[in-house]
């Protein structure tokens, strides 16, 4: 595992790993097939303009709506986003009203737009405890694009990697007839990734240096990328720096080449 921090102040400004700042994109020689994304930093973003923190949200899910169709450009064949954790409903109840009504509109907007985009959507994570009316939105969301063929969106919500990691136990103690011969494989197909690669680029914005309880088993050989940027101030060519940085690294999963 390979972790980046995108540099904050850069002494030499033509530097590669200052490629964030320059036009200088667009040279990435290994495209990641699956790209993660902890979408942090919309409180602080908010905070520094004086602004309410939904108002950081919807700025982030905008960054998301734009996002997508720029990865898919790119070539990424899957997306998947943290957009409610597991913790997050112990945030200040307004808050946490802010972003399912966030959610609710990002969603009906996908399916309006679905009729004219390829992007396929549907959620990771327990969504079991959200409101019926959005369980049913999840739903007719995954409908609508289950045979579209670009990118696959995947939104984790109200997920948790180790939420995930035990209703798979459960999962599969239910389904074993012979717990000695359960091989990593069965395990992983009854993650909520099943049959979704792992992440070969994992991105943290905001400028902490986290999982976060994000994808604990998928990113165990995810190269990390982290940058200061907050959130609603992530675009489209800061993500073809990360990729950038990550086309430059050897990946030797625990090998001698
Ligand atoms: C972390 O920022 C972000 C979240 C808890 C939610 C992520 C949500 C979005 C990007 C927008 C909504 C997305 C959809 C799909 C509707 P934070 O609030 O923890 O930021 P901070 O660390 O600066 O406080």
């Amino acid at each position: 595992m390979t972790i980046f921090q995108s540099p904050k102040n850069p002494k030499n400004p033509k530097s590669p790993k200052n490629a964030e700042n320059t036009e200088d994109f667009g040279n990435a020689e290994k495209i990641p097939q699956h790209v993660a994304i902890i979408m942090d930093g919309n409180g602080r973003w908010a905070k520094k303009r004086g602004l309410p923190v939904s108002l950081g949200h919807r700025a982030g899910a905008e960054v998301l709506r734009k996002l997508a169709p720029a990865a898919e450009k790119m070539g990424i064949r899957h997306l998947t986003v943290y957009a409610f954790s597991t913790e997050n409903w112990s945030r200040p109840t307004a808050e946490v009203t802010a972003l399912m009504n966030l959610l609710r509109e990002f969603i009906k907007k996908n399916i309006e737009d679905a009729k004219k985009n390829t992007m396929k959507m549907a959620a990771l994570g327990d969504v079991g405890k959200f409101d019926q009316d959005l369980q049913d939105l999840i739903q007719q969301m995954t409908d609508i694009t289950a045979e579209k063929q670009g990118i696959n969106v995947h939104i984790a919500l109200n997920y948790g990697g180790r939420d995930e990691i035990v209703r798979a136990a459960r999962k599969i103690a239910q389904l074993a007839t012979k717990i000695d011969e359960i091989t990593e494989t069965d395990f992983a197909q009854c993650l909520d990734t099943a049959n979704i690669p792992d992440p070969e680029l994992l991105i943290r914005t905001g400028g902490e240096m986290r999982l976060s309880n994000f994808m604990l088993w998928q990113s165990a050989y995810s190269e990390i990328y982290t940058t200061d940027t907050l959130w609603p101030d992530f675009n489209a060519k800061k993500l073809q720096a990360a990729i950038d940085w990550y086309s430059t690294i050897d990946r030797r999963f625990g090998k001698r080449k």
